[in-house]
């Protein structure tokens, strides 16, 4: 299965990307990395991952991220890239307002779509009326006909970067709702371990918030 990870503009994508795998794989779930923004930038961070590894006294391991993680940027990946039933495809994607033949590309094939938001008034009005582009609503709905299912896939809203206790949470939960999105119980809370995580290993993944979204996805159904 392929989880897609989507949003109009920056919105912690890689960064959840990146921990959402390494949680996948701890849970022992087989995982594969696509990064289909032009940025590269978790491909990027597997090589920085590889070099601290190396480096560090004792460890050493110099893996990374303990699965391949390849290339995608590409409004072919539907037709470029699959994975066999027993491994989840995580792809990280660019910027669907910059980049949108991309993510229609990755919406034909995605069996989740994980819709990355803070809970902000500015990633708020990007993701829900955009002045300029298709809101990222109407891209799902319209990549129904072009897959195998003809049905859209199910996407799901997590919110991250999110301050404890604010009551933005709530407030953009419930605005999202009220939208008709699905919204994820797990948030990610906005810390500087995630702000700073991109330049070195993950470890222990299943620790964090990253581990109770991954058993919210197998309760849901959402993950095989
Ligand atoms: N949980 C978090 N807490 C605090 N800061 C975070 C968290 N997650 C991500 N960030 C920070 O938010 C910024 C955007 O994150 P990231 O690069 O993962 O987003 P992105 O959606 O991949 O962006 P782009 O689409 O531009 O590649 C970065 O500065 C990152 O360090
Ligand atoms: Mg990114």
């Amino acid at each position: 299965m392929f989880i897609v990870n989507i949003s109009p503009r920056t919105a912690g994508k890689t960064t959840n990307s990146g921990w959402l795998s390494k949680a996948l794989y701890e849970r022992g779930h087989r995982v594969k990395g696509f990064d289909a923004d032009h940025s590269q930038q978790w491909i990027q961070w597997h090589e920085d991952a590889k070099a601290v590894e190396e480096k560090a006294e004792g460890e050493g391991k110099g893996v990374g991220f303990p699965f391949e993680i390849v290339s995608a940027a590409t409004p072919r990946f539907h037709h470029q890239h699959s994975v066999p039933d027993n491994v989840i495809g995580v792809v990280d994607c660019g910027h669907s307002e910059n980049h949108p033949e991309i993510t229609d590309s990755l919406l034909r094939v995605a069996d989740l779509a994980l819709v990355h938001m803070s809970p902000t008034s500015s990633d708020f009005q990007r993701l829900t009326e955009p002045m300029e582009g298709t809101p990222l609503k109407d891209m799902i709905t319209r990549s129904a006909p072009l897959r195998e299912t003809t049905v859209a896939p199910p996407a799901w809203v997590l919110l991250n970067r999110v301050v404890h206790n604010a009551g933005s949470t709530r407030a953009y939960r419930n605005k999202l709702k009220d939208l008709g999105w699905n919204v994820l119980t797990t948030t990610i809370p906005r810390n500087e371990e995630f702000a700073n995580s991109t330049l070195g290993p993950v470890y222990d993944a299943d620790d964090t918030n990253f581990g109770a979204l991954v058993t919210e996805l197998e309760r849901k159904g959402l993950i095989k």
